[in-house]
């Protein structure tokens, strides 16, 4: 696979793939735009060289064209990055293209989100025909995207030179160094409410990491699996079992699940009140939202050796002030660890930390939320692939 500073691209219409899918605020605006500033430097390098940009980028899930999935605000925003460009947000090429083919030099093409297009989620050989023929090149930056089977991320690099931006090198080199030659200790951290999205990623890094370190709502399920009473808190009864399995592989393999000895507990998700309680004494009316000071003290002073460090997903419910110190904690001892190489990663993790001081301090912050999952797991992506 060659990255777009490798192959000297200049005078090119190139099809840009970003990943802007951006969470939004209730009224719209974007709330973090850190995956639009990361791939600024690709765009800036791609016209540096004098090639003309069509990017194509999506932004949510829609099923049909809807005003509220459009990518105007996204547009908005790049502009403001991009202040010397025009930003040409073309509404719908299928109906008409003629700014597309009338594209200048310094202008910038955005097609309004691809999702608005039927065959992008099918991987529409016709569809990719179609996309093909404005571009003469095919770029992916959208590393964050990357696991997702479409004519934007698989469809065009089968038809088109492709190459990879250069966000996506960063993204693929360092996940690709940590998971090869990781320096040890190697500490991942996973957390977040849902255990059956982790499964995988859990069962890969037990078998490459010294420690795995549990927190969040999909903790409870281990919890539960070893025969501990949760109370109210959230427990995916079907995955029982395969956390049990996951506890024996990890003993198997020598690694150090960690599941925490203490929890914050709340009588609901909106308390105002928490106490703390130990695993084995928790009461019926007791909900589960955060790890407690035991577990902290135990994660950090594993956290401090650490030579790697992988962290996906808060280890509580951040949505309320109450429960969201255990990920501050954590946050704060990664942070300090300078020794050690760290990547964090996914949507509700970035959104846990963007605002904080010390940023600086982590090796590299991932675009990726499943993607970064799945790169770990698979050691690829099906995007990546396609680019080869
Ligand atoms: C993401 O936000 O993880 C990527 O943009 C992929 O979006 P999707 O989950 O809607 O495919």
């Amino acid at each position: 696979m060659n990255y777009i500073d490798e192959v000297g691209l200049t005078h090119k219409t190139i099809l840009l793939r970003v990943d802007f899918n951006v969470s939004l605020n209730p009224n719209h605006s974007i709330a973090d735009d850190a995956r639009i500033k990361q791939s600024v430097e690709t765009i800036e390098y791609l016209l540096k060289h004098h090639n003309k940009l069509i990017l194509m980028a999506h932004l949510g899930d829609p099923e049909k064209r809807s005003a509220s999935d459009s990518l105007s605000p996204v547009a908005k925003r790049l502009h403001q990055y991009l202040p010397h460009h025009k930003i040409i947000l073309v509404e719908d090429f299928q109906k008409d293209d003629s700014q597309i083919k009338n594209q200048k030099e310094d202008e910038i093409i955005m097609l309004e989100n691809i999702r608005f297009y039927p065959g992008e989620k099918s991987n529409d050989p016709a569809f990719t025909k179609q996309l093909a023929s404005y571009g003469e090149v095919y770029v992916n930056d959208g590393f964050s995207v990357s696991h997702r089977e479409s004519v934007s991320v698989v469809g065009l690099p089968k038809v088109l030179p492709a190459y990879g931006g250069l966000l996506m090198k960063r993204e693929v080199v360092i996940l690709d160094k940590i998971m090869k030659h990781p320096k040890k200790p190697f500490v991942a951290i996973i957390g977040g409410k849902k255990i059956s999205t982790k499964i995988k990623v859990i069962k890969k890094l037990t078998s490459v990491a010294d420690y795995v370190l549990l927190g969040g709502g999909l903790a409870n399920t281990f919890l539960a699996a070893q025969g501990l009473k949760t109370g109210k808190s959230l427990v995916s009864d079907e995955d029982v079992a395969l956390a049990r399995e996951l506890l024996a592989h990890a003993k198997k393999e020598n690694t150090n699940l960690v599941i925490p000895q203490d929890v914050i507990v709340g009588r609901d998700l909106d308390s105002t009140e928490s106490e703390v309680r130990k695993v084995e004494e928790m009461k019926a009316t007791d909900l589960a939202l955060d790890i407690g000071p035991e577990t902290q003290a135990d994660f950090g002073a594993i956290i401090n050796e650490a030579r790697t460090i992988v962290w996906n997903g808060p280890v509580g419910y951040m949505e309320n002030q109450e429960f969201k110190r255990g990920t501050d904690f954590l946050y704060y001892a990664i942070t300090q660890n300078d020794e050690a190489i760290s990547v964090v990663g996914g949507g509700d993790t970035l959104s846990a930390i963007s605002k904080k001081e010390y940023l600086d301090q982590l090796t590299h912050i991932s675009t990726g939320g499943g993607a970064m999952l799945e790169f770990i797991e698979n050691g690829t992506l099906p995007g990546i692939e396609a680019l080869k």
